[in-house]
């Protein structure tokens, strides 16, 4: 299978209050149409890995960083983060990139049928029967026409993964997408989303601290492993196979 993500020695630091934080990742490749979970505690650099896999957050150092979303496109990452070309980045999220953020994400003044079309309509896809189908596959087409804030916490994140999901892209980013729920729900809603995209042939990569539930679904780990703190000042995380 075409490799989809190949990552080396990407490197991100963040401070916060004088306490540093190091993310390292020292080699990864995620080919298309794999299933990975990054596994870690909280605080590990799970959100923050996601955001550069979804090209929203620039690393600080990089040997290698490429995405090849679907066969004849191949991006350097690594080189438009250099250069700021962030418009480019942008449209290469759009149109191959799913996100189910952490927090659901979900625009409390749209209704649920506007939040889900709202990718579509930011590439200009021509209306068809995709929201309903998929709002069908997921449960939520009696919900189409409320406002998020009326729905159930797991009604919201099966809409927030309608929304990640109606531009057909083929790579879904999950972020802990069902900590909130109980574990009976959780396990229901990613059972249809497991479904759903293999299926569509889409490419996930979501992140848990849950490690049963993860190995229960059968996913690929990239487990995160602490190194050593510099000066007892900096925490340095690592994520591999
Ligand atoms: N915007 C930010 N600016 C500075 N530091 C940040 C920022 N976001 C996160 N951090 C820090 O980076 C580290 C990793 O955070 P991150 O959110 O990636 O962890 P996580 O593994 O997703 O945690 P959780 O399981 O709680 O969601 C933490 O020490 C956090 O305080
Ligand atoms: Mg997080």
């Amino acid at each position: 299978m075409t490799v989809v993500y190949s990552l080396k020695n990407v490197v991100k630091e963040r401070l916060t209050d004088g306490v540093g934080f190091r993310l390292v990742v020292p080699y990864v490749q995620i080919r298309a149409q794999e299933h990975i979970a990054l596994i870690g505690h909280s605080g590990c650099g799970k959100s923050t890995l996601l955001d550069m896999l979804a090209l929203i957050l620039h690393p600080d150092e990089s040997d290698q960083f490429s995405l090849h979303p679907i066969d004849g496109e191949s991006h350097d990452i690594n080189w438009m983060w250099q250069r700021r070309r962030q418009g480019h980045l942008s449209q290469i999220r759009k149109h191959h990139i799913g996100y189910v953020l952490q927090s659901g994400g979900l625009l409390p003044y749209l209704t649920v049928r506007e939040n889900i079309e709202l990718p579509r309509q930011l590439l200009k896809l021509p209306e068809d029967d995709s929201i309903n189908s998929i709002s069908r596959v997921l449960g939520i087409h009696r919900q189409l026409d409320k406002l998020p804030g009326l729905l159930s916490a797991g009604e919201r994140q099966r809409v927030a993964f309608a929304r990640a999901l109606s531009h057909r892209p083929s790579i879904l980013i999950a972020d802990e997408p069902t900590a909130a729920l109980d574990p009976i729900t959780a396990q229901k809603i990613m059972a249809v989303v497991m479904e759903l995209i293999k299926g569509l042939k889409i490419t996930l990569i979501t992140a848990s601290h849950d490690w049963a539930h993860v190995y229960k679904m059968e996913l690929r780990t990239l487990k995160q492993e602490a190194g050593p703190v510099d000066n007892g000042k900096v925490y340095q995380s690592r994520f591999s196979d």
